[in-house]
C-alpha cells in the first residue's frame, strides 16, 4: 500500500492508500467520525464508519485532538457532487504523536496579537497557507521572468558599509569592531554586476529600521532588483510593466484556488496588462489638489493616503515618474530638461495598495555623482568602489526594486503586510 499525498488522491481513486498528516478538524455524528486531515498539499475528509472498524478504534478516534499527527489508511473515493474532490473511507487511524496540550488556535475568532504570537502554529491555517502559496508563485514567476529574458542572477551581500536608501533607516551591526549595516537594497552591487553581465537581478532579504507602524512597512522584507546596462528611464518603465503583467498573470494561472480562499475578487488583477498609465510627479500633485488635498504642493512626498488618492483614479497599476531630486536617493540621474527632477519612477498598485516598485535611471556621470554623494552627506570613502563604476566605462543604466510582501498583499487583497511573510519583523515584533 502506498503512502500518498492529498494533492495526488485523484490518481488513486478506488485504491487503498495511507495518508500522513495532522488532524485539522473533527466532527462526529453517532456512527460516523469525520476527520479533516491536512498534509501540506491539501485537506481531505476521512470518514470513519462504526461498522468498518473495531469498537476500540472507533472510540479512540473520537479522542484524537486537533493538530495531533496521524496516519489514515483507507480507500479513496471521488466526491459524489464536487469534481476534483475526494474522500477517504478509513479503515485504520493511527496517532503518530498526540498533542501535549490543547491546540491554541481554534476555529473561533482570535486577536491579531495572539495569532502573531503563535505565528509558528498559525501558518497551518487554511488562509495563511493559501497566502504563502501565492507568495511562492509570485517568487517563482519573478525568477522565471528574468531567467527567461537573459538576466543573470547575482546575489548581493547582506552586510554592507554603504547606505543605499538614506541614513535614517539603517540597522547598524558590529562587524568585527567596525560598523556595518544590514543592506537596505542590493542596487549598488547590481550596478557593478550590470557592468559585468549586462542584465542582472538580485533577490534577497533587505532591511529598514522603519520607525513608523504602518500596514505597508516591515523591518525585514524581500526585494527583487533588476539592473540593466544601456537602459534609460523609458526602457525601465517598460520592463517594469511587462514584468508585473507577467507575474500577476502567472499567479492567476496557477493560484486560483488560493485566491478564492483569500476571498480575493480578481477582476482588478485581470486588468494588469501593459502599458500602464503614466503621470509625472507634477501631475500627481495636481490630482491631489483637485481631490481633497488642496494643501498639496510641489516638494511634498507621498504617504499611503496620498498614494491611495492618486492611484484610485486608475484601474491598473499607475507609474508616477520624475520626482523632485530632493525627495529621492543620491544615485538618480537628473532630468536634462529640468535638473530639479530625478529620472525615477514608482509604480502604485491599484485599490489603495500603494507603492510596490521604486526605481529609475542612475547617474552615470562621475562628477555629478561625486557631488550628489557630497550633497547627501554620505561618507565618500565607502562609495569609492561605486564611483569606480563611473571611472571605468560608464554607461547609461537603470533598474528597479519590487517589494515581494506588498505585492503579495495586493495580490491576495490583504489589508496588512504582516501576513505576507512567514515570520514578520516589525517595529515591535521580533518573535517567534
Ligand atoms: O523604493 P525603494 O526604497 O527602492 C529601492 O530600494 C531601490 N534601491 C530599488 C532599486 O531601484 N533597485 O524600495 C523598493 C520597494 C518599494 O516599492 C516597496 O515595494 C518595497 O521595496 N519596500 C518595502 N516593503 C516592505 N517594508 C518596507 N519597509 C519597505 N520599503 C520598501
Ligand atoms: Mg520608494
Amino acid at each position: 500500500m502506498d503512502t500518498v499525498t492529498i494533492a495526488d488522491l485523484g490518481k488513486h481513486v478506488g485504491e487503498e492508500v495511507s495518508l500522513r498528516g495532522w488532524l485539522y478538524n473533527k466532527r462526529s455524528s453517532g456512527k460516523l467520525h469525520f476527520l479533516e486531515l491536512r498534509d501540506g498539499t491539501g485537506i481531505v475528509q476521512a470518514v470513519v464508519f462504526k461498522g468498518d472498524v473495531s469498537p476500540e478504534l472507533f472510540a479512540a478516534t473520537d479522542r484524537i485532538q486537533q493538530e495531533s499527527s496521524i496516519e489514515v489508511i483507507g480507500s479513496v473515493k471521488a466526491h459524489a457532487k464536487i469534481a476534483g474532490q475526494y474522500e477517504v473511507a478509513a479503515k485504520d487511524v493511527r496517532v503518530i504523536s498526540p498533542v501535549a496540550r490543547e491546540y491554541p488556535i481554534s476555529p473561533k475568532e482570535h486577536g491579531t496579537d495572539f495569532l502573531m504570537d503563535n505565528r509558528h502554529l498559525w501558518l497551518r491555517s487554511k488562509r495563511q497557507h493559501a497566502i504563502l502559496r501565492v507568495r511562492h508563485a509570485i517568487i517563482k514567476a519573478v525568477r522565471d521572468f528574468f531567467d527567461g529574458r537573459g538576466f543573470t542572477l547575482v546575489d548581493a551581500p547582506v552586510f554592507t558599509p554603504n547606505a543605499c536608501e538614506g541614513t535614517s533607516t539603517l540597522f547598524e551591526t558590529d562587524y568585527h569592531g567596525e560598523p556595518a549595516y544590514l543592506t537596505q537594497s542590493g542596487q549598488l552591487y547590481m550596478e557593478a554586476a550590470a557592468a559585468a553581465f549586462g542584465k542582472v537581478y538580485c533577490f534577497g532579504p533587505t532591511f529598514r529600521a522603519e520607525k513608523s507602524k504602518t500596514r505597508r512597512h516591515l523591518a525585514e522584507f524581500w526585494m527583487v532588483e533588476p539592473e540593466v546596462a544601456f537602459l534609460d528611464l523609458e526602457g525601465d518603465m517598460r520592463l517594469a510593466e511587462d514584468f508585473l503583467e507577467y507575474v500577476i498573470g502567472r499567479v492567476l494561472e496557477t493560484r486560483r484556488e488560493e485566491l478564492k480562499i483569500c476571498e480575493r475578487d480578481t477582476t482588478m488583477l485581470e486588468k494588469v496588462k501593459a502599458p500602464f498609465p503614466r503621470i509625472s510627479y507634477h501631475q500627481a500633485i495636481t490630482i491631489l489638489q483637485e481631490n481633497g488635498h488642496p494643501e498639496a504642493k510641489v516638494g511634498d512626498d507621498f504617504g499611503g493616503d496620498e498614494e491611495t488618492v492618486i492611484s484610485s483614479r486608475y484601474d491598473r497599476p499607475l507609474i508616477v515618474h520624475r520626482y523632485p531630486t530632493d525627495l529621492k536617493a543620491f544615485y538618480f540621474k537628473h532630468d536634462e530638461d529640468d535638473p530639479s527632477l530625478s529620472l525615477g519612477m514608482d509604480i502604485l498598485a491599484p485599490e489603495g495598495y500603494g507603492e510596490i516598485i521604486g526605481g529609475g535611471q542612475r547617474e552615470d556621470d562621475l562628477d555629478k555623482l561625486e557631488r550628489a554623494i557630497e550633497a547627501h552627506k554620505l561618507p565618500r570613502e565607502a562609495f569609492e568602489w561605486y564611483l569606480d563604476l563611473r571611472r571605468y566605462g560608464s554607461v547609461p543604466h537603470a533598474g528597479f526594486g519590487l517589494g515581494i510582501e506588498r505585492t503579495v498583499a495586493w495580490t491576495c487583497g490583504l489589508p496588512h503586510v504582516r501576513e505576507t511573510i512567514p515570520f514578520p519583523r516589525m517595529l515591535n515584533r521580533l518573535a517567534p
